[in-house]
């Protein structure tokens, strides 16, 4: 497994369970020190169960890249994030190839797991295999197949999720297929490795987009508007609005495909719009705060405001492009006092400022001028939140059923509603 990250441990640990020894190679001296001593830092990835795997030699980190040459088959899980300008930055999946390209031998299957444009696999891995003097479909096997996995996600993981394979030729996609059908339930193999790279953008974009329209439904009509409409039993299906989108996927993986697009001179316009949709949601929530507080006959200058939650989802401690971020730096710039506070994020630095979760106390609730809960954690009690607070801005509705306080509570969708349900 090249690459130990909230895809490759977990899928590393099922290979080892199924009784396959496997070795996870990684550039991140930390990641394969933490590992080794049998600690986990992904959550979904108990310590317990990794320390079982390293004790009993099935499943071994290194940071030696030689160690591939042992290798008979290889998964990459790399990240695939997006440069300054939204263009794809391949640097992790060339680098991973490169190391791959240098310590391959014939017989072995290489499989793609990185999130990527359609054509990659075929274009830049290829090359690197073919440098080796092997040819792929007879003396190794190269496929694309995409992670699925939803980190905190209590039913489906890594094992139960059916997992897409599409290979460089039918041979590649049936020795891919053949491996990875040794420890996942359900296999789905598909025509080649670009179909089974634009399935995963076609996902991820189905949510972007979604998203981008309950959240401008959001903006225009009150939020029971879309609990009614989800009483639909058929051809509805219900996304929830929020204060953006978050995480290594969502925000990034469509840019991915309208980058191709746009090579091959096609605007894909669903997706811009709804990334300009949920990329102005951060914004929204801070005109809801200035209102809110003007109400209060106060400013935003000068407020102390508490944001609750900054991890981009619901009981995970993963911050990356959290719309925490963007809600934060916007109220900062005018000039706003902001603590956070958030169970699974102790700290974080952004832009050379460092952030320390606050205890949530009686005292920091009644002490903020508005609370805003950008993150809906089950382990905060709200109705505490809720019965002290001054002003609440909920952009996740986690405070809907709750018995009101002493404060006025505002929702993402209802000021300025068009219509109430
Ligand atoms: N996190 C998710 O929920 C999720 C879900 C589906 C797909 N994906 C995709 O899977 C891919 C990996 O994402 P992730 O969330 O696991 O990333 P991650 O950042 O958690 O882990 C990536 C790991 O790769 C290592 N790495 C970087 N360059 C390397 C190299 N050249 N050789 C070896 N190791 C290297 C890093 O040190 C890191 O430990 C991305 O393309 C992402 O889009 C992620």
């Amino acid at each position: 497994m090249v690459g130990l990250g909230y895809v490759g441990l977990p899928l590393a640990l099922e290979f080892a369970k199924a009784g396959f020894r496997v070795i996870g190679y990684d550039v991140s001296e930390r990641v394969v020190g933490l590992l080794m001593a049998g600690k986990s830092h992904i959550q979904d990835v108990s310590s317990a169960e990794l320390a079982r795997m390293v004790k009993s030699g099935k499943f071994e980190a290194t940071t030696d890249e030689s160690r591939l040459q042992e290798m008979d088959a290889v998964s990459i899980a790399v990240p695939t994030p997006l440069a300054k300008t939204r263009d794809p930055d391949m640097g992790y999946v060339i680098a991973a190839a490169d190391a791959v390209g240098r310590n391959c031998r014939p017989g072995v299957v290489v499989v793609l797991e990185s999130t990527t444009y359609p054509g990659t696999t075929r274009d830049l891995l290829q090359p690197k295999l073919e440098a080796a003097g092997l040819t792929v479909g007879e003396d190794v096997f190269l496929a694309f197949s995409p992670e699925r996995v939803d980190p905190g996600n209590p039913i489906w993981n890594t094992k139960n999720t059916p997992k897409i394979v599409g290979g460089i030729t039918p041979a590649c996609t049936e020795v891919a297929t053949a491996l990875y059908a040794t420890c996942l339930d359900t296999m789905v193999p598909v025509s080649s490795t670009e179909t089974a790279e634009i399935v995963k953008l076609l996902e991820n974009t189905f949510r972007s987009v979604n998203i981008g329209l309950v959240n401008e439904m959001a903006i225009v009509c009150d939020k029971l508007v879309i609990e009614a409409a989800a009483t639909k039993p058929f051809g509805f299906m219900k996304f929830t609005p929020g204060p953006g989108i978050g995480g290594h996927c969502i925000p990034l993986d469509p840019h991915y495909l309208a980058w191709k697009m746009r090579t091959l001179n096609y605007k894909t316009r669903f997706i811009d719009l709804a990334s300009e949709i949920n990329s102005e949601m951060p914004a929204v929530v801070v005109r809801k705060v200035t209102q809110a507080l003007n109400e209060e006959r106060k400013a935003v200058n000068g407020s102390r405001i508490l944001v609750l939650g900054v991890a981009y989802k619901r009981d995970i401690d993963d911050m990356r492009e959290s719309p925490a971020l963007d809600v934060i730096r916007l109220l900062e710039q005018q000039g706003a006092d902001v603590a956070y506070h958030d169970p699974y994020v102790p700290k974080f630095s952004e832009d050379g400022h460092e952030y320390a979760s606050v205890p949530l106390t009686d005292d920091e609730i009644t002490r903020a001028d508005a609370v805003v809960i950008v993150t809906d954690h089950s382990k905060v009690d709200y109705q505490r939140v809720v019965q002290l607070a001054k002003v609440v801005v909920d952009t996740r509705n986690a405070t809907a059923k709750l018995a009101k306080g002493k404060g006025r509570i505002v929702s993402l969708a209802s000021a300025g509603s068009f219509a109430n349900a």
